[in-house]
Order: structure tokens, then sequence, then C-alpha cells
């Protein structure tokens, strides 16, 4: 059994995001610049941007913060987007998930410029992705595509179960997995929670991608012998032994299922990682596509 290791990819990845914006320093142009907006005051959303911030920092970008209170109309947050949109300083920004429940998150996805849109979640780019054009593919899945890249997964010809069907995972993982690419050409099948025969079915995969937050819902009697395993699920489990007072668990039973595997990815080090690298290459890819820089 080996490690799919999302941390040390990551770190080569913000390495080589680094090198580049030294470079476009040097050249005497500015740095890119990401903005988040987080309404309310939700803990994980909190952790999360302030990782992005942390990340931005670490490879030379400009972040900004711009926070709402959780009572902020759809109205307030659709004039943000406005603003943001139009701003030039700004190459790539997200709004932060989960939204309050009076804000329709299809409208605000919908507000966001697709140039700007480094989440990728708004229809353009999802439009996009699917007809296999250039776009800014959502972060977790690409990473779960970097992450088998870099560690030079075959997938070509194999099944692969894709557990969850969310739009911002499991759906459009489904649809990297299945193109004609390299990691890709699998055969995929997307099962959720009205699946019948869900463990026999998971059991025939050869690649087996668990999206569905819950904790160690994933057995060993689901697992293929030599399967390939990347467990994207990171739900908050209390625990009064962590400063933080939570430990972050994943949907695969680690301790059971890994000794089946031919690879596996941990939780936390895994995809978790990956998921931040890949909003720092959509926010440098943002940057070149307006400032018209080509790949270095
Ligand atoms: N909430 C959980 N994951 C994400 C993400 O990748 N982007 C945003 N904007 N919100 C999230």
């Amino acid at each position: 059994m080996q490690i799919l290791d999302g941390k040390s990819c990551a770190g080569q990845i913000r390495a080589e995001i680094a090198a580049q914006v030294r470079q476009l320093l040097a050249e005497g142009l500015r740095a890119p610049h990401l903005v988040a907006v987080l309404v309310g005051d939700d803990g994980a959303s909190e952790t999360y941007v302030a990782n992005k911030v942390r990340d931005c920092d670490e490879v030379g970008f400009n972040s900004t913060v711009t926070r709402l209170g959780a009572d902020a109309s759809e109205a307030k947050l659709l004039a943000l987007i406005a603003e943001l949109n139009a701003d030039d300083a700004v190459d790539g920004f997200i709004v932060q998930l989960p939204l309050p429940g009076h804000v329709d998150e299809h409208q605000i996805t919908l507000a966001i410029d697709p140039a700007k849109d480094v989440d990728g979640f708004g229809p353009s780019n999802v439009g996009l992705m699917c007809l296999g054009k250039p776009a800014f593919l959502p972060a977790t899945p690409n990473g779960v595509m970097e992450l088998l890249a870099r560690h030079d997964i075959e997938t070509e010809g194999r099944h692969c179960v894709v557990l969850g069907r969310s739009n911002i995972v499991g759906t459009p993982m489904s649809i990297l997995l299945s193109r004609n690419s390299r990691p890709g050409n699998c055969t995929v099948t997307i099962a959720h929670s009205r699946t019948r025969g869900l463990a026999k079915l998971c059991a025939s995969a050869d690649v087996l991608i668990t999206a569905i937050g819950k904790p160690h819902f994933v057995t060993a009697d689901m697992v293929k012998e030599g399967a390939v395993v990347v467990d994207v699920g990171t739900t908050r489990l209390a625990d009064s032994s962590r400063p933080s007072g939570f430990r972050l668990v994943g949907d695969v039973d680690f301790a059971q299922v890994a000794p089946k595997c031919s690879w596996i990815s941990p939780v936390p080090g895994g995809v978790g990682p990956m998921t931040r690298a890949s909003l720092l290459q959509n926010t440098l890819k943002a940057y070149r596509n307006r400032t018209r820089q080509d790949d270095v």
C-alpha cells in the first residue's frame, strides 16, 4: 500500500507557483490578487478562508478577505459581486459556501464574471468543462486529478466509482475521470444515497472516490483488493484532546481499508491540500488570461 501524499504534492505546486510569481515581479509586473468573500461566521468557512489567505501569502499573491454579516441581504452580496467583477485589481474571487439560507447560491454563482470565477462553480465554467474546453475547473476534482497525475496512477480503462453526486465534487469528478485524458479514460459510475447494492458496487471499483461526508462510511468489505482509494470526505468530529477542539475524519475507515489498497489518500494530508493548491493554480490562470501573460 502506498500513500497519495497530497501534502507533499501541494507543497510542490505552491513552490512552482511561487517561482512563477517571482518571475512576474522580476519583470516589473504586479502579483495576482485573489479575493475571498465570507458571509456570516461559520467556523469551518473561517478556517478554509484563513488557509486560503495563508497559501496566497506563501506563493506571493495578494489576497483580500471581504466579510459580510450573516444577515446581509442577497442584494448586498450581488452588489459586492458587481464591484469585484468591475475591479481591475482583482484577478479572481470566491464566495465561500455555504451561504446563509436566505441567499440563493445559484443567483450568486450566476453573478460572478466567468473570467474571475476561480472556483469554477458558475454555469459558464461548468458548461465549458463538460464540453472539454479550457475552463476554471472546480478545485477539489481538479486537485484529485493532479494527485493521481503526480503519482503516475494509471486509470485508463479502469472502473471508477464516485461516491457522491454534488455539483462541486461528485458530478465534476465523474466528468473529468471519464474524459479522454491522462489521468482519465475511466468507465465511471456515480453512486449516491439511492444506489442499490452500494457495498458490492464499491467493491467492483478499481478506483474509488468518496465524497459523501460520512465519517468511516467506507469499510474494508466495500473495497477491492489493489484498489486506488481517494477520500474527499472531511468531517469535523469533536475532540477535546486537540487545541482546535476537533479532528478531521474522512469517509473511509483508513485503518481497516488501507491494507487492501494499492494507493490511498489519507485525511488529513490527502485531498484537502490539493484543493487549496488548485485554487492558487486557477488564480494564476485568471491573472494570466486577464493580463494576457503566456504560461512560462
Ligand atoms: N465550501 C466548501 N468548499 C468550497 C470551495 O471549494 N469553494 C467555496 N467557495 N466554498 C466552499
